[in-house]
């Protein structure tokens, strides 16, 4: 039964993944200072697995503090490192923040697994870093554009430090490119914790749709598109989840051709923000209050994935519709307005 690190463990997406490494028989320890989160989802990966998760509320940022946890754990032989800011206004806003952040807390964990040779890395990476690109779908050798900010910066410079180090180092690593996550475990004791007002779609749907937002903006509908409104690779966050696991077990089992192999994690298929609300109505029997307002800085028009390597070599087969995350999206929201999660 291997132990596995996940950074980042009471977020959004580490969250999720725990419950699906737990389900595939893998030990799990935490490590999240809770900056963007709360020891409120390790509560609901007990409901969900009966496991109770050791969280270490430790900053990856201070190397000392993060060698003192993983010494006490040598069984650990992997890692999963989702830990970092990434909310794409606040990184305009506060640069130094995130590259300090996102950047320092990654190198600390590198240097660790190089000195005390902990063989399996797998990196939280983000479609982001394609920037404003017209080669859609985008495959992983697609040439990396301008970022289109700070945070999407970082995750250009996470994937390339860790091309660096795996030039030098043994240890096995893997880049998971996220396309858009949305939704929750289909339980409703997990999902998505928006700190504040939100900044991504499907939160905003949803607390819109239950009232906590009076009304909701779509970002421009004057877009080269087939409706006008932008398009994204919507994503259900357990079929993200799994690919993690699906991404271990391929290190594991040594199938990789490198120690330096990156992923599409996207459905392939584009969803346009008004075909999206249109789903979440449709779906839920709810109505949405929302306005048609001017487009959003940096927003790039269209980037959807094409998954083929995802699949072929991973044997990931992402199984959630569009319908199914907007229907879990939303038992979250009402379960977290009950007050039951
Ligand atoms: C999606 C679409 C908006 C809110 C970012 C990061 C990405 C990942 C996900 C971290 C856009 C439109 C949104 C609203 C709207 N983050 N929208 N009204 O910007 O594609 O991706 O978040 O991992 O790395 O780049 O996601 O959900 O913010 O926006 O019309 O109130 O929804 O304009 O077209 P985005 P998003």
């Amino acid at each position: 039964m291997a132990t596995i690190l996940v950074t980042g463990g009471c977020g959004y997406i580490g969250s999720h993944t725990i419950v699906d490494l737990i389900d595939h028989g893998f030990e799990v320890i935490s490590i999240d200072n809770y900056a963007r989160s709360t020891p409120r989802l390790l509560k609901g990966i007990e409901k969900i697995t009966g496991k109770k998760i050791i969280n270490y509320p430790v900053d990856l940022c201070n190397y000392e503090a993060l060698r003192a946890v993983l010494r006490a754990h040598p069984e650990i032989e992997g890692i999963i490192h989702f830990a970092a800011f990434k909310t794409v206004p606040e990184s305009v806003e506060k640069p130094l923040m995130y590259y300090h952040n996102n950047l320092e807390s990654l190198i600390n964990l590198l240097q660790y697994i190089q000195e005390y040779q902990v063989p399996y890395f797998v990196f939280s990476s983000s479609c982001s870093v394609y920037g404003n690109t017209d080669q859609l779908p985008v495959v992983e050798e697609t040439p990396l554009g301008e970022a289109q900010s700070p945070y999407a910066r970082t995750k250009q410079m996470g994937e390339q430090i860790i091309y660096d180090v795996s030039k030098v180092a043994s240890n096995q690593f893997i880049l998971l490119r996220y396309f858009n996550p949305v939704g929750a475990h289909p339980s409703g004791w997990i999902g998505e914790v928006p700190l504040g007002k939100p900044d991504n779609l499907v939160p905003v749907i949803t607390q819109t749709a239950i009232g906590k937002l009076p009304q909701m903006q779509v970002m421009g509908a004057d877009y080269p598109t087939r409706d006008g409104s932008c398009i994204r690779d919507y994503i259900h966050v357990m079929d993200i989840a799994h690919a993690h696991t699906l991404a271990l077990q391929y290190l594991m089992e040594h199938r990789n051709s490198s120690n330096y192999e990156i992923f599409n994690l996207g459905t392939g298929r584009g969803v346009t923000v008004l075909e999206a609300i249109q789903a979440f109505e449709k779906v839920n029997g709810v109505k949405l209050n929302y306005t048609i307002g001017p487009r959003r800085p940096g927003d790039v028009v269209a980037i959807y994935a094409d998954n083929k390597k995802a699949r072929e070599k991973l044997g990931w087969e992402p199984k959630y519709t569009i319908e199914d995350m907007m229907r879990t999206a939303w038992q979250w929201e009402l379960n977290m307005a009950k007050g039951v999660v």
